[in-house]
């Protein structure tokens, strides 16, 4: 328990025990990512340089393929030991140092069990080959003099496998075998095998992994007269490792790989004590098959025929992965239909599947492309990005088996792709080259510098996704216009209201959509936030263009004017570890989701007209105080139309009677409510504007009578007093009380006993530095004389300001403007202030 609570303290993660229902995962294998040994295979070094470009890319979990010793005949699910790394990807050294640094940028990672079979070259099997009949050891896996049992179980393998026994000449009996004859069962009726599995995932989510894939989940038990998949043995045994792990752990997570339909898939989520999340296979073939038949039918058909799960569950969305796109849940005609439009050379097809990537599936278009991948993230369950598909990377069947789904990702247009050093001809599989295909011009570095590309396409499509929690955690809603080409369905959390509207065909299509319910209200287009024409008593009709979707945002028509400061309801958040986690990433786009509304209620906004897409924030400056901090924060507003604008913010964290007081006197300067814990202790109170908070302000005086300076990660607060300043505060140690004004203007000013006026700017312009402090008034004992002192200046500056402006993008959702967590280096665009 202590060990579980210390890894989320220390780390960037949020204390969601639901967080998995935001996530937006993506699929990697070590081996295919990044090479940092120059071996030509990828391994955890390369992999942890990579993380920027994850974060950047705004993913929130990894889910990594096996990467354990392994023959690696089955690409590593092929296990010969589970508590090791294999040697081509690293150490536990160099995972434990990935693990870390995937937390603190705030990256979820999830690994394989990989539970229903080992590798024959497994310790384990070899033992067992050799021990007696009946013996313990023997009875890890599951053995039979002949082949008559369990004869209903069908082959998964068809392609490979024509059994599921096969002889072992030196046990001198047959073992059973789900998957390849070299990956035989493990015998879960064996207490012994059950331990020695607890203890496997004890041995991973101690180190801090925060999820585990339950590989080929439905086949643990055997039973006669069963088709052997889904037993209620199966159950019982997940229930018993759901509480063993909720017992002992804080914030993890089981995923069911079960390729079922959704009858059974749900099965496994138990009554919200087995599975947390599990993947909805059938939905995946749907999806193409709905935009290849332009008709929706299929996708709305099953997720009909999909039944309700448990509260705390979630199911898990993709349109690829590292198999075969698995037909197996589909009718046998619907099979046939699959095949003939998406598999048209038949090397293309492997058991009952087709092993393709996203991109050559759909031919290249960048529309269909777009379309899938904006129903992937709007249908209900988490999504999953494939290494690769997010900048379209192609395919190559020709290598046999799945390989050709799981080359080297590519990072540039140099040698291999960019993934590796190594001599071209030690790479573990080639790289893409095929004309239309080739590596030189679908890579990431190629798209990074293009605002048009796919890469930045996702980009955006992943901050929509995660700002609104109807996404996540909404319920689902079809409607059904005439037109079948025409996918319609609303996705709503309390009162926000996503509509999604597709267009299935490659023609222009129209649809009138009954939105009678919405009436008065007025849908917002996400991506621009483009206001439609408000909803009236007709049908709401609209036009869409070729495989074009929409999302929108049903807003109501009028909003309420700003409502005076005290009578805003406050937002609430939760942190683990100290109260500035609230900037760590994860719970810093909750605050920025809150900011919009608080800052419409700020006199010194002056973008209360403008229509608001984003906030974010560019700048973070910790100024230490007693035993606290206070956060100099510059945020940029990017709006709807025109140029950005940045304002400065400082943040502070105030409880008892302290935030009594602040929310008395100044009602405006409550941001956000907020629960810390922290060593099991928790603290309630307030994160308030930091100049409403006099003891920070006293600090801030201080500060600059001392000259001091505060690093950030790219910016440090510089204090500059004049030599008037220093005059009249003298070397007296005396309090000068500070008192906010409570008539703010487009500044906020602090009166310093009968001293100082501090007029502290809220409107950064543009520049290398950003300058918080226009003047220094200084009363002269004159009550009509307060002098300006143009000397003194507190400011940012901003290191690598040149590199920060040339990598900013105003079409970014949103993303505009924040800072890369490690070393001070900038791993996103960042704000410009805007003049
Ligand atoms: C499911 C995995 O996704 C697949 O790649 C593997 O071949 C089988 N399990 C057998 O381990």
């Amino acid at each position: 328990m202590r060990r579980a609570k210390k890894t989320t303290q220390d780390f960037a993660l949020d204390d969601d025990p639901l967080r998995y229902k935001n996530a937006v995962i993506y699929e990697l294998h070590v081996r295919a990512f990044s090479d940092g040994n120059a071996d030509g295979i990828g391994d955890f070094q390369g992999l942890t340089e990579k993380l920027d470009y994850l974060y950047d890319l705004g993913v929130t979990a990894l889910w990594l393929l096996p990467f354990y010793p392994s023959p690696l005949k089955d690409d590593g699910y092929d296990i010969a030991s589970y508590t090791e790394i294999h040697p081509d990807y690293g150490t536990l050294k160099d995972f434990k140092i990935f693990l870390t640094e995937a937390h603190r940028r705030g990256l979820r990672v999830i690994t394989e069990l990989v539970l229903n079979h080992t590798s024959d070259q497994h310790p384990w099997f070899q033992r067992a080959r050799r021990s007696a009949a009946g013996s313990k050891e023997r009875n890890y896996y599951v053995w039979s003099e002949n082949q008559e049992q369990y004869k209903e179980a069908r082959i998964i393998f068809k392609d490979f496998e024509t059994s599921n026994w096969a002889w072992d000449p030196v046990a001198k009996a047959y073992y059973w075998h789900r998957f390849y004859s070299h990956q035989p069962d493990l015998n879960f009726a064996n207490p012994v095998v059950k331990q020695a599995m607890f203890e496997t995932v004890d041995f991973w989510l101690e180190m801090g992994v925060d999820g585990l894939r339950l590989d080929a989940v439905p086949y643990l038990f055997e039973r006669e007269g069963t088709s052997c998949e889904n037993l209620p043995e199966t159950h019982l045994f997940l229930k018993e490792l759901r509480r063993h792990i909720d017992e002992k752990f804080r914030n993890r997570m089981l995923l069911a790989e079960a390729n079922q339909w959704p009858e059974e898939a749900v099965t496994y989520f138990g009554a919200g004590d087995e599975c947390h999340m599990a993947f909805h296979f059938p939905v995946m073939p749907r999806i193409f098959m709905s935009v290849h038949m332009e008709d929706r039918f299929p996708i709305v058909d099953i997720l009909n025929q999909t039944p309700e799960i448990p509260a705390n569950s979630q199911w898990t969305l993709f349109l690829r992965n590292h198999d075969e796109l698995t037909l197996e849940m589909v009718t046998d005609e619907d099979r046939d239909y699959m095949y003939k439009v998406y598999a048209t050379d038949p090397k293309a097809r492997l058991n009952l599947g087709i092993r393709r990537r996203l991109t050559p599936l759909l031919g290249g278009n960048r529309r269909k492309i777009e379309l899938l991948n904006a129903l992937l993230f709007s249908l209900p369950g988490t999504p999953v990005i494939y290494y690769g598909d997010e900048i379209g990377m192609g395919d190559n069947f020709y290598l046999g088996d799945r390989n050709g789904v799981r080359t080297p990702m590519q990072w540039s247009a140099d040698r291999n792709a960019g993934f590796s050093r190594a001599n071209p001809q030690r790479l573990y599989l080639p790289v893409i080259i095929d004309p239309e295909q080739h590596y030189e011009a679908i890579n990431v570095e190629a798209q990074q510098q293009n605002l048009s590309s796919q890469l930045w396409w996702m980009k955006r499509l992943i901050v929509l996704r995660k700002r609104f929690n109807a996404f996540n955690r909404g319920t689902t809603q079809f409607l059904f216009p005439e037109n079948r080409r025409v996918l319609v369905f609303i996705r709503r959390l309390q009162d926000e209201i996503i509509l999604t509207v597709a267009n299935l065909s490659r023609f222009v299509q129209c649809a009138e959509i009954d939105l009678s319910e919405f009436k008065g209200s007025v849908p917002v287009e996400l991506f621009g936030q483009t206001e439609f024409p408000p909803i009236g008593d007709l049908p709401y009709f609209i036009t869409l263009g070729p495989h074009a979707f929409y999302w929108f945002k049903i807003e109501t028509a009028h909003p309420a004017a700003p409502r005076a400061a005290d009578e805003v309801s406050l937002a609430s958040l939760e942190v683990a570890g100290t109260w500035d986690r609230i900037l760590a990433p994860g719970a810093k786009s909750a605050l920025e989701k809150i900011l919009p509304g608080y800052l419409k209620n700020c006199r010194w906004f002056g973008g209360k007209a403008r229509r608001i897409r984003s906030i974010t924030f560019a700048e973070v400056v910790p100024i230490p105080f007693d035993s606290t901090k206070a956060l100099f924060t510059a945020v940029v507003v990017n709006y709807s139309d025109g140029e950005p604008e940045s304002y400065f913010l400082p943040l502070a964290f105030v409880t008892g009677e302290r935030a009594a007081e602040v929310q008395q006197a100044f009602p405006q300067a409550p941001v956000v409510r907020l629960k810390t814990k922290s060593d099991g202790e928790v603290v309630e109170g307030i994160v308030v504007d930091a100049l409403y908070d006099r003891a920070f302000l006293k600090v801030l005086l201080d500060a600059i009578s001392r000259r001091r300076s505060f690093k950030g990660n790219s910016s440090e607060i510089v204090a500059s007093p004049s030599k008037l300043f220093r005059h009249l505060r003298g070397d007296t140690n005396a309090l000068l009380e500070p008192a906010p004004s409570k008539r703010e203007q487009s500044n906020t000013s602090i009166v310093y006993g009968d001293r100082f006026i501090l007029k502290m700017f809220r409107r950064l312009h543009a520049g290398s530095s950003w300058r918080l402090l226009r003047e220094l008034l200084c009363h002269h004992g004159d009550p009509g004389g307060f002098v300006p002192s143009r000397g003194t200046s507190v400011g940012f500056h901003r290191a690598g300001i040149a590199a920060l402006r040339a990598r900013y993008n105003r079409n970014l959702c949103g993303v505009g403007a924040t800072l890369g967590p490690t070393n001070g280096r900038v791993s996103r665009g960042a704000g410009r202030g805007s003049q």
